[in-house]
């Protein structure tokens, strides 16, 4: 049988229409902030690829592109570790510019908490973190993205961008598994 993804998901959470629109306020929204700055956009794969492709192409000002990949050790499908390998780092001195990290969702935090932690260490002029999506429930640490897409509730996601045991990424939103 021919394969339907749209049939592995439960319900969709944030429809195409709804990222497409969130995605453009947010996008006017760091072209004012970051105006001049000459920002660079770190985008945290392979999550957050759909996410950063269009939310930097509804930017207007000045940025640079760097990626970071990253895994956490001994993570399960559904819960991090929290003790993060960083399988390729930025490519460019981010040492006095002003950094915007770019990731699918953050979840209980430790993943981004460990990466802020990390290129704060570089002395960057400044340091933000952009969340598609934001599951506060679950937080297990101090930390809060400074530009959220959409919080959503206590459910494992999967579509643009984010997987469930590597599939599911290219499903145009996101939804909750079946
Ligand atoms: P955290 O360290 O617990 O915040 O987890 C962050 C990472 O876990 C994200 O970058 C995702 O790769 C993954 N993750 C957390 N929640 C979900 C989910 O609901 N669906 C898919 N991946 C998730
Ligand atoms: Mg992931």
């Amino acid at each position: 049988m021919k394969t339907d993804m749209n049939r592995e998901v439960d319900h969709i959470l944030v429809s195409q229409e709804q990222i497409a629109q969130r995605v453009a306020e947010l996008g006017a929204q760091l072209s004012e902030e970051y105006d001049g700055k000459n920002v660079i956009l770190v985008c945290i794969l392979k999550g957050a690829v759909h996410f950063f492709s269009d939310l930097s192409r509804s930017m207007t000002c000045h940025l640079e592109m760097d990626f970071m990949s990253i895994s956490s050790y001994g993570n399960n499908a559904r819960k991090t570790s929290g003790i993060v390998r960083i399988a390729k780092d930025l490519d460019s001195s981010i040492t006095g510019r002003h950094v915007l990290i770019v990731e699918d969702i953050m979840d209980s935090g430790l993943t981004l908490k460990y990466l802020k932690d990390l290129l704060s260490a570089r002395k960057p002029a400044s340091l933000k973190i952009c969340c598609l999506l934001d599951k506060p429930e679950r937080r297990e640490c101090d930390i809060t993205p400074d530009y959220v897409g959409f919080v959503i509730p206590n459910e494992f996601v999967l579509g643009y961008g984010l997987d469930y045991d590597g599939l599911y990424r290219n499903l145009p939103y996101v939804g909750v598994k079946a």
